[in-house]
């Protein structure tokens, strides 16, 4: 058997990831803290599927699903728990943004370095991290927080592929950068966004078709990938501020 385990299963991406994964052979184990959203999820899998509970933000809880985990040799692991919220620096509540750092960049920092050592030792396994096209800016005002987080999982990322290129592995590590997705982002980040979103279904394909062909940085959607590519020759400041008046548009 073949396993894959999906974070933030419950919803959104992460969901429809699952569900592709499923239809290309693996047994999937899928986790959230939402165990009635995951229930219905493993209803519609062609394969059973192991549900696991789990509180991401919580460093133990992350050790736990390891722990219960570890013996299935995972061949895919996607770590796609997150959220965003937004506001003025100043103004967001400090636990929700340390809770959201603990999501974000704790829980892939960990998951990634436990299961990567075992896939080393076997020389073989996928792992898929999901960042975001705001990990690819020089930072995205009115959601500081956010941005800086998925700058966390797009460099950490970058670096463990080049650490495993340059030693030959055959194990392979992404990560996802979309722009906007119609999933539940907003409802729990409180926004709408300024622009639309791609479909969850959409990226979920361009996500794993990138990943099995061995792409570090995977940018779905094409309007994105034109923007990184701006971003990167323009100068900073102006960066800051278009994203800035680009931010503040999705709270109108
Ligand atoms: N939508 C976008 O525009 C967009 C763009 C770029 C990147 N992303 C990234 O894509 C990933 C998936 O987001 P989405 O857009 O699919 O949003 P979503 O529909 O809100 O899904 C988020 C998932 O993360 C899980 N999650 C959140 N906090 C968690 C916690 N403390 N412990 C365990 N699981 C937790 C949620 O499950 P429970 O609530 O059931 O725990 C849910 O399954 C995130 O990393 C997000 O930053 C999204």
């Amino acid at each position: 058997m073949r396993y894959a385990l999906v974070t933030g299963a419950s919803s959104g991406i992460g969901a429809e990831i699952a569900k592709r994964l499923d239809s290309l052979g693996f047994t999937l184990i899928i986790t959230a803290r939402r165990a009635d959203r995951l229930e219905q999820l493993a209803a519609g899998l062609r394969n059973p599927a192991r549900i696991i509970t789990a509180d991401l933000s919580q460093r133990s809880e992350c050790l736990r699903l390891y722990e219960l985990t570890k013996d299935m040799h995972i061949s895919v692991l996607v770590n796609n728990a997150g959220f965003g919220m937004i506001g003025d620096f100043d103004d967001t509540d400090l636990e929700r943004e340390l809770s959201m750092l603990d999501v974000n960049c704790g829980a892939v920092h960990i998951l990634t370095k436990l299961y990567l050592k075992d896939m080393i030792k076997q020389d073989k396994g996928f792992i898929l991290n999901v960042g975001s096209s705001a990990g690819l800016m020089p930072g995205g005002p009115l959601m500081a927080g956010y941005y800086a987080s998925k700058a966390y999982v797009v460099s950490l990322t970058q670096s463990v592929a080049e650490e495993l290129r340059s030693r030959g592995s055959r194990v392979k590590i992404s990560v996802l950068c979309p722009g906007p997705v119609e999933t539940e982002f907003n409802d729990v980040a409180n926004c709408h966004f300024a622009v639309k979103g791609i479909s969850a279904d959409y990226c979920a394909e361009e996500a794993l078709k990138g990943l099995f062909s061995g792409k570090t940085v995977i940018v779905p959607d094409a309007g994105m990938k034109l923007t990184a590519a701006a971003v990167r020759v323009a100068p900073r400041r102006v960066v800051l501020k278009v994203a800035g008046k680009m931010q503040r548009k999705k709270l109108d």
